[in-house]
This record gives structure tokens, C-alpha cells and sequence, in this order.
């Protein structure tokens, strides 16, 4: 594999994992508001950056390339108003898509085109992370004043549900 790329693709794990870690402290900021379906959201969405990470962890191994995990950086956002994390969440989902699109434009330059198919179900997947961010943003913006409706989306978040990624290796 291209050096760069390897290079790139190694960091993405522990930008992944920083994800999930993030996600994590999103949860754990809802969950001390009382908001648990808010946490539960973002539990799931922390188990997703795991798998995310895993894929390509498994990706570079199927590859024969060298994994070396780094210190996972410690969640640096501050939250204050339940709207926080949210913002923080999309504008996040937005430096990842950055992030893919950069090692996708590597892999390109280095005609390594088993790695662009590989990232063809991370650019589709940020498209998918992008959008339900903001879908989150919208519906807080619109109900999140009103304690019964911001209820109703915390019982609406509570539903959703884990389920494993669709990329197999
Ligand atoms: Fe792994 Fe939310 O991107």
C-alpha cells in the first residue's frame, strides 16, 4: 500500500475512536439532564465510530499493513445548553467527511483503487451522519423550547437502535 495512504488510514482509526469518545461525552452530558433517550442516541452513535474504527483496523490487516494505535485524545468540546452537542455533532461529522475525503483523494493519487471501493462506504456513511445531524438540530430548534415536545424527541431518540454496519470485509 501506498505509504501515505497507509499512514492516513492508520490515523482514521484513532479519529474514529476519538469519535466515539466524543459521542460518548455527549452522552454523558444528556444523561446528567435527564435527557436518557438523548443518551441513548448517542451511545449508539459512539458504538458506530467503534465499528468504524474496527473496519479499518481490519481493512489495513486484510491488507498486510502495520496498525499502530495512539493515545485517544480526550473529548474537548464544552456543553452547556442542551443544543450543544448537537452543533458540536454535526460541525464534527463535517471535519470526518474532510477527513475521508482526504485519504479517498490520496488513494486515487496512488491508483490504489481497492481503497477507494473500500472508502466508497465511508463517503455514503458521512452523507448519512451529516444528515441525520442536522435532522437532530432542526427538530431541537423546533420543539426544543416547549417541555412537553422536547419530551416527546427525547422518547422519539430513546427508540432508536443499535445495529451492526452493512460494509463486510
Ligand atoms: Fe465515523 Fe461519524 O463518522
Amino acid at each position: 500500500m501506498d505509504k501515505k495512504v497507509s499512514e492516513l488510514l492508520n490515523d482514521q482509526i484513532n479519529k474514529e475512536l476519538y469519535s466515539a469518545y466524543l459521542y460518548l461525552d455527549m452522552a454523558n452530558f444528556y444523561t446528567g439532564k435527564g435527557l436518557d433517550g438523548f443518551a441513548n442516541w448517542y451511545e449508539i452513535q459512539a458504538k458506530e465510530e467503534q465499528d468504524h474504527a474496527l473496519l479499518i483496523y481490519q481493512y489495513m490487516h486484510n491488507n498486510g499493513e502495520k496498525v499502530t494505535l495512539e493515545a485517544v485524545a480526550k473529548p474537548d468540546k464544552e456543553f452547556n445548553a442542551l443544543m450543544d452537542p448537537l452543533t458540536a455533532g454535526l460541525e464534527h461529522e463535517k471535519y470526518v467527511t474532510s477527513l475521508i475525503n482526504n485519504i479517498y483523494a490520496a488513494a486515487q493519487e496512488a491508483k490504489d483503487f481497492r481503497t477507494t471501493q473500500f472508502l466508497d462506504w465511508f463517503i455514503k456513511e458521512q452523507g448519512e451522519e451529516e444528515k441525520n445531524s442536522q435532522d437532530l438540530i432542526t427538530k431541537m430548534e423546533l420543539f426544543g423550547n416547549d417541555p412537553k415536545s422536547l419530551y416527546m424527541l427525547n422518547s422519539e431518540l430513546s427508540s432508536r437502535v443499535y445495529s451492526a454496519p452493512s460494509l463486510v470485509l
